[in-house]
């Protein structure tokens, strides 16, 4: 087969019209008020990007920046009021845009030059909840959950795939790529559907759970299982989006950041607007730690909260580039680790956004840590039964509080928000096989935190089908919980 012709990657404009005169702005006309791309690294300063979304002068990664999101461009109290007056008077309305728990944000986020481009499934607005069980096992009387795994295809992914997708479909493309771990996939093959785009998947072979290579077949994408890790799928899709006119939806693509941004408006909404003193979230590819740091900052510097959460990271043990980047190297250069963790949403050893998510943890005061896969065990079924639940890489918010509690770095009084970002059905073979047994499977050799797990398992019981035999079971049931 003769090798594919290399077609000019096609740039992505970045200038669009702002919000509030979006319908009203002739379509081509440069609005005053356009957000632009700035490296990370460098600082260059453009209007447009190229597919791999890196800078042309140092092929670091790009940020969206818009002068309207900064304090110094004149904001005040009664901007910040207004803009909270707008969103909560946005719940009421019944169009699309406001409908969805992104859009409806839409002053902060990057502007199409036609809000009817907008490609939504009425993600975000997802619950915060309290997590009682669990305050009173760690002793923290404010402890929060935001569960992103209530989005319309069961992760926080569909927050940043509304605006990605978005702005594919309005700049043209026929077709949009990831790689993934699995969420990301399920995510866009779902927004690529509804906007008429066709849609690549790259994931690993064998490595991601059924259910969320489920979601990308039934939505109808092209679904490649390749002989690789998530490293991998990632590394030959950088490459084939400099090749091929397919636009990358991956976190290095900033639209997808922008949009996710939004987890920590809502949140602040839902808290009325007084931060918390912490936030938790998993750490995989970064993005989503980068993006609710940014939102977190120019929230703060808009005035629209008076001080800063702290923002930390939690990752695997078998997946703690992070962790490792900033214990050996000081956060100066990363180093990659070849990722093995049942949490396979967050089995990735080069993480693309590392430098975004030091710099929102140091901007944040926030901390970075590992847990272990019997902690990220314990702490799923912790959260499962609160009645909510999560899949495995979500859990590593809770198994990573009981260590800041430990060190000091939570204190008692302080309220905490876990970030949950899968739903439990995401990852079912992990829930059964925890609660059959089979996950860590008990030895007379293995370690007492295995054996600890015991009391957490509610393996499902087989019977004769016999009311004596339904009745005995409650009743045992019934004295076990006694002497509990
Ligand atoms: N939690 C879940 C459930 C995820 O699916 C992911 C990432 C993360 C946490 C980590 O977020 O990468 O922004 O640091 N999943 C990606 C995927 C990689 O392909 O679905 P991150």
């Amino acid at each position: 087969m003769p090798p594919p012709t290399p077609i000019e990657p096609k740039a992505v404009e970045a200038v669009t019209a702002d919000v509030t005169t979006a319908e009203a702005t002739p379509a081509g006309q440069p609005a005053p008020t356009g957000f632009r791309f700035r490296c990370i690294a460098c600082g260059d300063l453009t209007d447009s990007a190229v597919q791999n979304f890196r800078c042309s002068r140092c092929g670091d990664l790009l940020e969206i920046t818009n002068p309207n999101w900064s304090h110094a461009q004149g904001s005040s109290a009664t901007a910040a009021a207004d803009l909270k007056a707008i969103w909560k008077q946005r719940r009421a309305s019944l169009s699309p845009v406001d409908l969805s728990g992104v859009w409806r944000f839409r002053e902060l986020l990057p502007t199409l030059e036609n809000l009817h481009h907008v490609i939504t499934l009425r993600e975000g607005n997802t619950p915060l909840y309290e997590l009682p069980q669990c305050s009173r096992m760690v002793g923290l009387p404010h402890l929060f959950a935001k569960h992103q795994g209530m989005n319309p295809t069961g992760s926080f992914k569909d927050t940043g795939m509304t605006v990605a997708a978005s702005f594919a479909r309005q700049a043209g493309f026929r077709w949009v790529a990831c790689a993934s771990t699995g969420n990301t996939s399920a995510s866009m093959a779902a927004y690529a559907a509804r906007g008429g785009l066709r849609s690549l998947v790259l994931v690993p072979e064998g490595k991601i759970s059924w259910s969320k290579l489920s979601q990308a077949l039934d939505y109808g994408a092209v679904t490649c299982q390749l002989r690789t890790d998530f490293d991998g799928c990632l590394r030959l899709l950088q490459e084939l989006v400099l090749r091929a006119p397919v636009y990358q939806l991956n976190s290095i693509n900033p639209f997808r950041l922008e949009g996710q941004k939004t987890l920590a408006f809502e949140l602040l909404e839902q808290l009325d607007w007084q931060p918390p003193d912490h936030i938790i979230v998993p750490g995989g590819n970064l993005g989503n730690s980068s993006a609710i740091g940014k939102a977190l900052l120019e929230m703060h510097d808009l005035g629209l909260i008076s001080r800063l959460p702290k923002l930390s990271i939690i990752q695997a043990e078998g997946a703690n580039a992070l962790v490792r980047t900033l214990r050996e190297a000081g956060g100066k250069r990363l180093i990659t680790v070849q990722a093995e963790t049942a949490a396979t949403a967050i089995r990735i050893g080069n993480p693309a956004s590392w430098k975004k998510a030091i710099r929102v943890l140091q901007a944040t005061g926030g901390a970075c840590e590992q847990v272990s896969e019997v902690e990220i065990a314990r702490a799923k079924a912790e959260i499962g039964a609160e009645g909510i639940g999560c899949e495995p890489a979500s859990a590593v918010t809770l198994a990573g509080l009981k260590k800041f509690l430990k060190q000091g770095f939570v204190k008692p009084g302080e309220s905490v928000v876990l970030v949950l970002t899968g739903h439990l059905l995401k990852d079912p073979g992990f829930t059964m096989e925890f609660h059959r047994g089979e996950l860590f499977p008990s030895t007379p050799e293995s370690d007492s935190a295995v054996s600890e797990l015991q009391p957490l398992r509610r393996p499902p019981i087989v019977l004769d089908a016999t009311l004596d035999a339904v009745i005995r079971t409650l009743e045992e049931q019934e004295k076990s919980n006694l002497h509990a």
